[in-house]
């Protein structure tokens, strides 16, 4: 039987998702959301081009959380995009409310699915998602490494004029200005950058990976990327359902990795069938270590935001 995955949230992220879903036939998906009529339109203009893309997955629309019933993955998009200017954390009032309404409705319908969250600001999100949900820690994540590495891809490619799939990258921490791209661990062909680019070169990169989700917000003035997010998510969900135990960066649950307890947090991460099989803990210089805690202090004070927000003793 085919796998079934609920998207929440029909806009630009969530059909996007849905479509590589679709297109890669991974599973049947059930999109959702408030909005009337939306996610129904959607799902049939998707379904309608099966024929054409090749693909006979199943696409629902709905209003009703009763169709996501017994969902193998759930993957979280609903809320309010980031408006120019605004940081994540402004989001944090609105989309809580949002996030902790969809999980609970999730969560009636469907007993054990795995949980990606997208909705920003990122870190607090799915630490409120694993918190409504009660859901294990394997089965809950964040999508934001598998973007930002993407984000630092695509740069190292353009600047060293190579094939963008020679480059492989890891950017750990928060999805925040604080993150932490990490080029010793980013390679062109197994070649570490550190070794084909001057480091003023690397920092120019690094910062614009930092401000990557930001940059495309200022160009599109109303709303925020959603083609790369959108893939970033297809690739999370296809290394689920098809076991492939890829190492990608997740946010996930710290206890006790990296030295840090109780937080979402961006790391290496195996992924396969039931979620996240380990967290790999890397080998960090003190530069490193540093600019990690203090990533990890900012996704501290969102996290305690979401602790004060549910009403519990931080
Ligand atoms: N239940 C279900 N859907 C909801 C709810 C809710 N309570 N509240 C809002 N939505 C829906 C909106 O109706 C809209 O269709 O969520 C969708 C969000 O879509 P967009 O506004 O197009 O936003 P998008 O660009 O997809 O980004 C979604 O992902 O990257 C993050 O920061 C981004 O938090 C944002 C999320």
């Amino acid at each position: 039987m085919r796998k079934k995955i609920t998207v929440v949230g029909a806009g630009q992220v969530g059909t996007t998702v849905a479509q590589l879903i679709a297109f890669r036939n991974l599973a049947d998906v059930v999109l959702i959301d408030i909005v009337e009529g939306v996610p129904q339109g959607k799902a049939l203009d998707l379904q309608q081009s099966g024929c054409l893309q090749v693909f006979d997955s199943l696409i629902t629309g709905t209003n009703d959380y009763k169709d996501t019933a017994d969902s193998d993955i759930v993957v979280i998009t609903a809320g309010v995009p980031r408006k120019p200017g605004q940081d994540r954390a402004d989001l944090l009032k609105t989309n809580a409310n949002i996030v902790k309404n969809v999980t609970e409705e999730v969560m009636k319908h469907s007993k054990n699915p795995i949980l990606i969250v997208v909705s920003n600001p990122l870190d607090a999100m799915v630490y409120l998602a694993k918190e409504v949900s009660g859901l294990p820690r394997e089965r809950v994540m964040g999508m934001a490494g598998v973007l930002d590495s993407a984000r630092f891809r695509t740069f190292v490619a353009l600047e060293l004029n190579c094939s963008m799939v020679d480059v492989d990258a890891m950017v750990l921490g928060g999805h925040g200005d604080s993150m932490v791209p990490m080029p010793r661990y980013t390679t062109v062909s197994g070649i570490s950058i550190t070794n084909l680019m001057d480091r003023d070169q690397i920092e120019r990169l690094v910062e614009r990976t930092r401000k990557g989700g930001a940059e495309i917000v200022g160009l599109l003035k109303n709303g925020s990327a959603f083609l790369a997010p959108g893939a970033s998510v297809a690739k999370m969900v296809e290394a689920i359902v098809q076991d492939k135990k890829r190492i990608l960066p997740c946010t996930a649950y710290l206890n006790g990795e990296y030295n840090w307890k109780g937080i979402f947090f961006g790391v290496p991460v195996e992924l396969g069938f039931n979620g996240i099989n380990k967290i790999i803990e890397l080998d960090l210089t003190p530069e490193e270590k540093e600019a990690l805690d203090t990533s990890a202090k900012d996704v501290k004070t969102t996290i305690e935001e979401v602790d004060a927000f549910l009403g519990k003793s931080v």
